[in-house]
């Protein structure tokens, strides 16, 4: 392919190569809510590419297409795995910019090579991009790769979108390395974050930390000798899905097959509560557990009646606070089945693995109530997944407050899963809500969901970035 006129750089393609035992590779799609959004917007455009990391170690893999999308793969050493993926950006950055829910850890030896791996983005995003083009990065492992690109490639208009918060100054400020992180960010023209208080918190670090003028959504970055000031602007577009894929996949009599046949292997419940999550310490999983524990023990939930699914999607397996969380989950759940489970069924199914869509979907449909206890998050998109899933118009999402999502689902039943009662009061509320108010709830859900879905997200955000560096070509 030549080369693209817009070009999107994640760390991750959406497709990860995995390599067996005995030496062969299969592709699989790639975990995480970017991938989820990702892949449809680039399945919809013309002249793409996408950039970013297949998944392995010292890989060199040539460019290649999956339907309609150019993948254009980025080779990570063993070395940059470990410090610039599971080092600094999720050992460090992944659970500061989670209000420092696990503590995150910083070696001075990850610093150089997020910034060498960050170079190695920037380069290909230059490399693949048409004159004048558009390149959107993506995501806190690459917050340095907006001022590369800009010194690579000075025609091109550079957008970054973070997926994750973006913590408040007083956490940012304690970042190593921070004004180098901000400068990075500040070579976009747009940063797009996913709530109004992530672009204020960020706008806010720049002004304390680098002292630039900056009122909530336009930062003046002063020029360097004759160069003249620029203005990066800092908005917040809320994240979503591809609803038509969900409509379409509810529709598959195979789909509405196999959420009958779940059903019936659960030994036909009265109600089925799910969860669906990374296996990862944000999610409140451990707080979601020890409510639902509670509930069985108080005998306030008779698991005869109601049977609990977990899936935890594997996630970051080789760093230590995954490891930890993953060894607590399993110990508890094994304790509870031992304590609570009927002969011959499970009181929580656990499943520690990753599903297709269509079983994705099914769950969804049988799932009478879908728990979301994230004690922070940047959107979560299983919030908007489990409502499109919906056309019977019932069924129950309980949505921790501290999600993006929060802010746009305000008909969902909304909880603090720090308060252990409140959360237990909200899964018995959620089990025993009328037809009628399940339906109401639904209804405004799904309208917010389908006015507002990853197409329009996306359109929002070129749009806006169009505007705001789109004469970049001809200043360059
Ligand atoms: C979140 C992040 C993504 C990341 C995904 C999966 O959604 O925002 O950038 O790709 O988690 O995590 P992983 O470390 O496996 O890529």
């Amino acid at each position: 392919m030549s080369r693209a006129s817009l070009v999107v750089v994640a760390n991750r393609l959406p497709v990860d190569r995995k390599t067996a035992p005995d030496g062969s590779t299969e592709w699989v799609t790639s975990p995480g809510g970017l991938v989820t959004a990702m892949e449809s917007v680039m399945r919809n455009a013309d002249s793409a590419a996408w950039v970013g990391w297949a998944g392995g170690a010292d890989e060199d893999i040539a460019p290649f297409d999956i339907d309609t999308m150019h993948l254009v793969p980025v080779t990570l050493t063993a070395e940059e795995v470990e410090k610039y993926y599971e080092g600094f950006s999720n050992d460090t950055l992944w659970p500061l910019y989670h209000d420092v829910i696990a503590d995150p850890n910083f070696h001075r030896t990850w610093w150089d090579v997020y910034v060498e791996a960050n170079r190695k983005f920037a380069k290909a995003a230059a490399a693949a991009t048409a004159e004048g083009g558009t390149i959107w990065v993506h995501d806190y492992q690459l917050q340095l790769v907006p001022e590369m690109i800009r010194s690579l490639r000075p025609d091109v208009t550079i957008g970054w979108f973070n997926h994750i918060p973006f913590p408040p100054f007083e956490l940012f400020a304690q970042l190593p390395k921070r004004d180098s992180v901000l400068r990075g960010l500040l070579g976009a023209d747009l940063l797009g974050f996913q709530r109004e208080r992530d672009a204020i918190n960020f706008t806010t670090c720049v002004r304390q930390i680098l002292g630039y003028r900056a009122s909530e959504h336009q930062i003046v970055v002063p020029g360097l000798g004759l160069e003249e000031d620029r203005t990066v602007e800092a908005r917040c577009f809320p994240i979503s899905i591809d609803v038509s894929v969900y409509d379409e996949l509810t529709k598959d009599p195979a789909v509405l097959a196999r959420a009958k046949e779940i059903r019936e292997q659960l030994g036909n419940p009265k109600k089925v509560v799910l969860g669906v999550d990374r296996l990862d310490y944000t999610k409140g999983i451990r707080h979601r557990l020890k409510a639902y524990g509670e509930l069985l023990n108080d005998g306030a939930i008779d698991p005869h009646d109601v049977t609990m699914i977990q899936v935890a999607t594997p996630s970051r397996e080789r760093v230590d606070a995954y490891k930890q969380l993953r060894d607590e989950i399993e110990l508890t759940v094994g304790r509870l089945n031992g304590d609570f489970a009927p002969i011959g069924r499970p009181a929580i199914s656990y499943m520690h693995r990753t599903f297709p869509r269509t079983d994705m979907t099914a769950l969804y449909m049988c799932a009478d109530v879908v728990l979301v206890t994230s004690l922070r998050d940047g959107m979560n998109l299983v919030a908007k997944e489990y409502i499109a899933s919906r056309i019977d118009e019932r069924g129950v999402l309980v949505l921790s407050e501290f999600t993006g999502a929060a802010d746009e689902l305000r008909a969902a039943t909304l909880v603090n899963p720090h308060d252990i009662d409140e959360l237990k009061s909200a899964i018995l509320h959620a089990l025993a809500m009328s037809e009628e108010e399940q339906q109401d709830n639904m209804r405004s859900l799904r309208r917010q969901v389908f006015d507002h879905d990853v197409q329009r997200w996306a359109s929002d955000f070129l749009e806006a970035l169009e505007r705001v560096g789109g004469d970049r070509g001809a200043e360059a």
